[in-house]
Order: C-alpha cells, then sequence, then structure tokens
C-alpha cells in the first residue's frame, strides 16, 4: 500500500521518491508497528518499480490486449509492483500474486482486481529473462531499443549516453546496468573540520575509492546517526563530486590564490568541501547561489568552515561581482542530471530531449560569466552531473570559440590515482567504471 502511495504521488503530482518516501515511512513505523525490514521492502518496492518500469512496460503490454496507454495509470502501478515482486525480487510467485490483487481489491475495486490477477497469472509463466528474450527487439535489429528494454532506459538516453560514452556494447551495457544498482552512500570528511580516521571511528565503513577524504557507509549505515555529519564536519557526498572540488583546489596557478567562487553553488555540497580546501590555503570562499532557499542551504552547509566564507543569493548569468576578482571559480551548472540516474528512479522518464534546449542557453550563460569573474592566469572548473555532450564539451567548446580568452587545462593530473579518464584535456567519470556518478570537468584557464 505504502508503495502504491509513492508511485501514485509520482505519477500524479510529479513528486520525487527520494522526497515522498522517508515521511511516509516514519508514519507507518509510528502509527503501524512497521519494523526495519518492513521498511527496507517498502524502499525496494518503491525504487525497483520506479527503476525497471521500462522494462515492465514491455512485459505487461505483452500481457494485456489493448495499448498500455489505454490502461488507467493506477491499474498499471498496481501492474508494474507486481511484475517487480514477480521478476524481480525472491519473493514466492503466489504471495506477490495475492499480495497485489489484495492491493488492487483496496485500491481499484473487485472489477480491476480480477484484471490484475489475470495479467500477473500470465507474467508468472516465465522468469526475466526468458521475457526480455520474448519482447526486446533483437541488439542485431535494433541495438538501442534493445537495450532500452533490457536496461529499462529511455532509448534517447540510451543513444545519449551511449554517444558520450563511445566504444562498444560491453561498455554501454556496464553503465546501463550500474544505473539500476543501488548506489553506495559515501561520506566526506570536510579537512580541517574532521580527520577521515576520526570519521571510521564513528560508523562501520570501507576506505573511499579515490578521494582522500571520502569513506563509503557500509550497507543499511544512517548517515543522520553520525554526530560529525549532523554538525556538518561532515556530509554526504559522492565520490565524484568530491573529486570535482579536489581538482579544481588543486591545479597550479602563478600568483595569488587567496579569492575562490562557487557560481552555482546550492544545495552547499561541494562549496562545504572547496570552502575547507581554501581555508587551509588562506584563501576566501564566496559562494553564490540563484535561489534564496537553497541559498539558505548553503549557509547551513557552510557554517562551521574553518576559513573566511560568504554567502549570498546572485544570478550567475547577470552576477553583481567584477570581473577578474577571483583566483578559482567553479560553475557546477543546472543540468539534465543524467549522470545521476542510480540516486533518481524516476528521473530518466521524466526527462524529455527538449529540456537540453533549455539547459543549453543558462549553462553557456554561467561558463562565460565564470570566465570573466577568474582573473587572467585564474581557472575556472565547468562541471556538470550529466554525460551529454550537449551539456559537457559542446558547451565548453562553443564558449571558448565564441569568447576566446581562455584554453583548456589537462584535468586528468588533477584526479591522481583515478585510472580510465579517457583521452583528455576534460573528464568525465562514470558509474561502472570508478563507482560515481557521472560527473564531468573541464578545467579551464584565462589567458587575455
Ligand atoms: C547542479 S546544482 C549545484 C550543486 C552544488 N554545486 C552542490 O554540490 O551542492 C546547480 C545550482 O545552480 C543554481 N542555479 C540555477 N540558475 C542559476 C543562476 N542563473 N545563477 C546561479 N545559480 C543558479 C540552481 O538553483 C542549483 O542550486
Amino acid at each position: 500500500m505504502l508503495a502504491f502511495e509513492v508511485l501514485r504521488a509520482v505519477d500524479e503530482r510529479d513528486a520525487y521518491a527520494n522526497l515522498v518516501l522517508p515521511p511516509l515511512l516514519r508514519k507507518a513505523r509510528e502509527k503501524e508497528g512497521f519494523e526495519a525490514r518492513d521498511a527496507a521492502l517498502a524502499t525496494e518496492l518503491v525504487y525497483g518499480t520506479l527503476r525497471r518500469q521500462g522494462t515492465y512496460d514491455a512485459i505487461i503490454a505483452a500481457c494485456v490486449d489493448r495499448p498500455l496507454r489505454e490502461v488507467d495509470p493506477p491499474v498499471l502501478d498496481v501492474l508494474s509492483l507486481g511484475a517487480h515482486q514477480l521478476l524481480g525480487t525472491r519473493i514466492p510467485p503466489h504471495a506477490a500474486v495475492s499480495a497485489t490483487v489484495e492491493l488492487a481489491r483496496a485500491v481499484l475495486g473487485e472489477g480491476r482486481a480480477k484484471f490484475v490477477n489475470a495479467v500477473l497469472r500470465k507474467i508468472t509463466r516465465q522468469d526475466l529473462d526468458a521475457w526480455l528474450a520474448e519482447v526486446a527487439p533483437p541488439y542485431e535489429k535494433d541495438a538501442e531499443d534493445h537495450l532500452a528494454v533490457m536496461h529499462s532506459h529511455p532509448r534517447w538516453v540510451v543513444s545519449a549516453l551511449w554517444d558520450a560514452l563511445g566504444g562498444g556494447r560491453a561498455g554501454i551495457e556496464a553503465l546501463l546496468a550500474a544505473d539500476n544498482e543501488r548506489p553506495e552512500v559515501t561520506l566526506v570528511a570536510r579537512p580541517g573540520r574532521i580527520g577521515v580516521e576520526e570519521l571510521a571511528g564513528a560508523a562501520e565503513t570501507e576506505p573511499g575509492r579515490w578521494s582522500p577524504y571520502a569513506l563509503r557507509l557500509a550497507e543499511g549505515g544512517e548517515p543522520g546517526a553520525i554526530e560529525s555529519v549532523r554538525d556538518g564536519r561532515a556530509g554526504v557526498q559522492d565520490e565524484g563530486s568530491q573529486l570535482v572540488a579536489i581538482a579544481l583546489a588543486n591545479v597550479p596557478l602563478e600568483g595569488p590564490d587567496t579569492r575562490w567562487l562557487d557560481g552555482c553553488a546550492g544545495p552547499g555540497g561541494k562549496a562545504a568541501l572547496l570552502g575547507a580546501l581554501a581555508a587551509g590555503r588562506g584563501a576566501a570562499l564566496l559562494a553564490s547561489e540563484k535561489q534564496p532557499h537553497r541559498a539558505r542551504l548553503v549557509e547551513r552547509a557552510l557554517a562551521g568552515n574553518p576559513g573566511p566564507y560568504q554567502v549570498i543569493a546572485a544570478d550567475g548569468t547577470r552576477p553583481p561581482w567584477r570581473e577578474g576578482s577571483f583566483d578559482r571559480v567553479l560553475v557546477d551548472v543546472p543540468c539534465s542530471g543524467l549522470g545521476a540516474l542510480r540516486r533518481r528512479p524516476e528521473a530518466r522518464w521524466r526527462r524529455r530531449p527538449e529540456d537540453l534546449d533549455g539547459f543549453g542557453p543558462l549553462q553557456r550563460g554561467l561558463l562565460t560569466e565564470a570566465l570573466k569573474a577568474v582573473r587572467v592566469g585564474g581557472v575556472v572548473g565547468y562541471a556538470t552531473c550529466s554525460p551529454h555532450l550537449a551539456e559537457t564539451r559542446v558547451v565548453v567548446d562553443d564558449v571558448l570559440k565564441k569568447h576566446g580568452g581562455g584554453e583548456l587545462v589537462d584535468a586528468r593530473p588533477y584526479f591522481p590515482g583515478v585510472d580510465a579518464l579517457g583521452d583528455g584535456p576534460d573528464v568525465q567519470l562514470w558509474p561502472h567504471l570508478h563507482g560515481t556518478d557521472a560527473m564531468y570537468l573541464a578545467l579551464i584557464r584565462r589567458t587575455a
């Protein structure tokens, strides 16, 4: 029931599952005596069903005698939940069918529950592999459609990710599979505020893969239970985001290095790490964010920073600062988020290719202003959590061509120890290769 409520909210109100689910789980714990096991199952049902929706839609379509768009959305949600229990979990088939039909009776009524029962019985006919062999078009006939059904991504997303990744079938399959895995929770020990060893003593963790400040929380670990996370000395932050901030901080500069800017700072993860790194160098950070409510989150993330900082709400395309005011500038621009599909199970279905038309001008505007904000000899880091070429290389190339005055710096040496970084000079991280979100970073030195 709880999982169904979340799916309906995602469908009807464009809600985010990761925001809707926790309060419902809390309520269920308080009122219905939900135990940790029940909460884990509900979470798995919600996330698994949303992630695998493309695959389940194809299978359900093969089991009903009308087009899926003619099936009422609540009925489709119940069917998808049933399909996930049958094909994506170890719940015994009879239990999965009877629990789903009982749910259908409660939320859809007796007549539609019979329909649900009939469809689920057809699904039980074979296992997931057999269904995929039946409903996915052959790879040789249409590789992108095949991968879209097999790995439950919209076809245009498969296409965009493959363009950015390059290479053959094995790589893109590994990437799409990684998008369907639950990401680990990674912590950051903010330097100058808490050491990694001290943070490691506070919870069961493993060392990070790449970042010297990262720790990976053991399965089931609760970051909110760790005091240093609650008081901001540490935080939850994907290692890809940590690496981007560290790389920008470590590019060598000639001349002064005391004024750092984060031009798109909300909610403040990278700003908090940059602020801590700046403090260690005697530099000050200005963290700027357009949305006032997000600027307040940045304020909270930076509170207690060991060095000087300021947070302002400002539009980075019409900035209040003077040209050439900063030595290092980060612009982690708004983007489609196609590099963080592991975290937002519904995002891949919600995004449209047209969204990129909206982001493009903003990304160019923010990078153009960032290049003006940095002094000659200073460095801009242009970052996205999308690997889509239209949001990464194409933006950087366009802006450099149009405005001149900047040159790409090879970013790879500032990701020490990280392998599979490609040909440079920019860096694209990947979930299947690095275990991080697909963060992108181009480092640009202002030359004139
Ligand atoms: C990808 S997020 C940044 C994430 C952040 N760096 C972090 O690590 O927590 C992009 C941010 O840019 C902000 N933004 C959007 N348009 C902006 C603009 N014109 N000027 C400044 N910030 C803007 C968004 O509100 C959003 O908070």
